[in-house]
């Protein structure tokens, strides 16, 4: 690669940059007083310049929301704890990762884990004297944190298929190699974490080649798709990469730049946007590209407003051919024209398969990602019983799903007794509505969340099963996903149905995404009640059953029939297409 301008982020002049941008800067390449917080036993909180650091450390401060007022009236200190994250580069655990992982959650945690939309473990309920004990008990079994939230590239997704097994190994590989190339090289984790050596001085030695000291303007994400599978909704990342196979063999990558769905309510300059293929490169070059994009993005993202500064901004504003220059001139050479693909859906395949290795995989449904025990299904229990025989791997999905992968044929038996005996299948009989639903964490522990995300859609998903039943659809998948805000952490503009907080207990209502995640929906009614969703959903799932055409998706069908219109970049993505009556 050519040699360019060194860090250019701390920029002098024009406005005031983001107070996080001096965070940064002065932290010492992560450190901050972080150390210092850990140590104070007085507070169960850190202080809020060390609860921007800790992102990039994997770790949100967080508090318990159910329990706010009651603290506040008795002039209690919020609940705070932990919510930690764990990076799992293309999602493939080990079964020793795994009931690492479950041991920890009931040690330090809240005794649950959750599967999480991006491939990730996500611990909750963390208390802070906790965390070094659990990231040490993680660093065991070769597990970490970094760089699992933060203005840095964070966990590498790619497709999990276990039918060719052969790309997937290789597709691995890659999002292994991409997450290492662009891991922070700070050693603050080592240093604060694990005990390893100095923590105030250690910055003197650092150097971070590829961020810099300020790092990212913003959270960045990369993705590997193996068509026709787009399960990891390659158009909602900032950078992706589309394996072109042809002969059973990747001869390269077209490169998807400039998606992102977060928006903020109200603020029309902010929308859900999805990424544009720029171009294509052999697999010698995926991780100077990477580079490369990540570097026009350090230099050029908006570090002055944090609403403004994803990379989706930095396209939309400039256009992508000048993206690509830029792109290019950090290469010292062209991209080559993309390569033609075709996806057909972005939601997981369900039950075993068997790979072209001959080893059995089979992927299972977790409702939103929860691996926890109830009274009518021990999951975490099943499947860590699972894990102590297992050995193949485990593979969490881009959808909050996982995966049983690898398993020899010799060893399919006792892996089925194990599911069998613990119900885990059961839930593969539930309709397509259940099947492809997914919610994000929201209340009680995300500080974000306007209203119910996890512990509602299950309900409303239930609701509407019984519509879809009437409907003559109980076996059609339609994609459905649901936030607490409109960060949009479960991909929520991406759903034939989405459904965003913007009250407790009121959502806007979007229809009309594409099944193969190749195009958003639109806001079709703004401020829905909860007890009304399902009066309005009623009719269209209805109509949809006597009027849509062979084999017509119900997201297409949404557009065709104008329920809403396909959202063009410049127009108002806020904007409702029909005025609701309130009620
Ligand atoms: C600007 C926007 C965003 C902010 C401030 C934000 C913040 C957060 C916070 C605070 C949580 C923790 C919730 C909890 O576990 O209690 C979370 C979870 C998560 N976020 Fe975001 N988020 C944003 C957008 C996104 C987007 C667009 C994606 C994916 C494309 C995403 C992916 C995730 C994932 C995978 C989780 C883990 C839980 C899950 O699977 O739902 N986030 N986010
Ligand atoms: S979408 Fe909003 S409410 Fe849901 S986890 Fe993300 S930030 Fe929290």
């Amino acid at each position: 690669m050519k040699a360019e301008n060194s860090d250019k982020s701390a920029r002098s002049e024009g406005p005031a940059l983001h107070k996080n941008e001096g965070i940064k800067e002065a932290s010492g390449y992560l450190r901050g007083e972080l150390a210092a917080s850990l140590a104070d036993r007085i507070s169960g909180a850190v202080s809020a310049e060390d609860s921007q650091l800790t992102k990039f450390h994997g770790i949100y401060l967080q508090d318990d929301r159910d329990e706010r007022a009651e603290r506040r009236k008795k002039k209690l200190d919020k609940a705070y704890s932990f919510m930690v994250r764990v990076r799992v580069p293309g999602g493939v655990a080990t079964s020793e990762q795994w009931l690492n992982m479950d041991h920890i959650a009931d040690k330090y945690a809240n005794g649950t884990l959750k599967l999480t939309t991006r491939q990730a473990f996500q611990l909750h309920g963390v208390l802070k004297w906790n965390l070094k004990p659990a990231i040490q008990e993680m660093d065991k079994v070769l597990l970490d944190t970094i760089a699992a939230c933060g203005d840095v590239n964070r966990n590498v997704m790619c497709n999990p298929n276990p039918a060719a097994s052969e790309v997937h190994a290789e597709v691995l590989r890659t999002a292994q190699a991409i997450s290492d190339h662009l891991t922070p090289r700070t050693r603050a984790y080592h240093e604060i974490w694990l005990d390893e050596e100095p923590v105030a001085g250690g910055e003197k030695e650092e150097e971070e080649p590829i961020y810099g000291k300020t790092y990212l303007p913003r959270k960045f994400k990369t993705v590997i798709a193996v068509p026709p599978s787009n399960d990891v909704d390659i158009y909602a990342h900032d950078l992706g990469f589309i394996a072109i196979v042809e002969d059973g063999k990747i001869i390269g990558y077209n490169v998807s730049v400039g998606g992102g769905m977060g928006m903020t309510h109200g603020a029309a300059a902010t929308y859900p946007r999805l990424a544009e293929v720029m171009g294509f490169c052999r697999p010698e070059q995926v991780l100077e590209v990477a580079e490369a994009v990540v570097k026009v993005q350090r230099d050029h993202g908006d570090r002055v407003d944090r609403a403004h500064a994803r990379l989706k901004y930095t396209i939309a504003d400039r256009g992508l051919a000048w993206f690509r220059g830029e792109v290019e001139k950090l290469l010292g050479h062209k991209l080559e024209e993309a390569r033609p693909f075709a996806f057909e859906h972005s939601g997981d395949r369900y039950g075993w398969s068997k790979g072209v290795d001959g080893k059995w995989h089979l992927t299972l449904f977790i409702q939103n990602g929860r691996v926890k025990d109830t009274r009518q299904l021990r999951l975490k229990t099943g499947l860590r019983e699972i894990a102590k025989i297992h050995k193949g791997d485990f593979r969490l999905t881009c959808n909050q799903n996982l995966i049983i992968g690898g398993i020899a044929p010799e060893d399919r038996p006792a892996i089925e007794d194990l599911v069998k005996k613990f119900g885990l299948d059961e839930a593969l009989s539930s309709g397509g509505l259940r099947l492809n639903s997914m919610a994000c964490v929201a209340l009680p522990t995300c500080g974000l969340a306007l209203a119910e995300s996890e512990r509602y859609l299950p309900d409303l998903v239930g609701e509407l099963e019984e519509v879809m039943e009437q409907a003559g659809l109980r076996d059609d998948a339609i994609l459905i996903r649901m936030t607490g805000c409109p960060n949009g952490c479960a991909r929520p503009y991406l759903g034939e149905i989405g459904l965003v907080g913007k009250a407790p207990g009121v959502y806007n209502l979007h229809l009309g995404a594409a099944f193969d995640g190749s195009r958003l929906n639109r806001m079709y009614k703004a401020g829905v009640k909860a007890e009304h969703i399902v009066d309005e959903l009623r009719p269209i799932i209805k109509a949809y059953a006597t009027d849509r055409e062979e084999g017509e998706r119900f997201g297409d069908f949404c557009m065709r029939k104008g329920y809403v219109e396909p959202f063009q970049e410049g127009e108002n993505y806020h904007e409702p297409m029909v005025v609701p009556v309130q009620t």
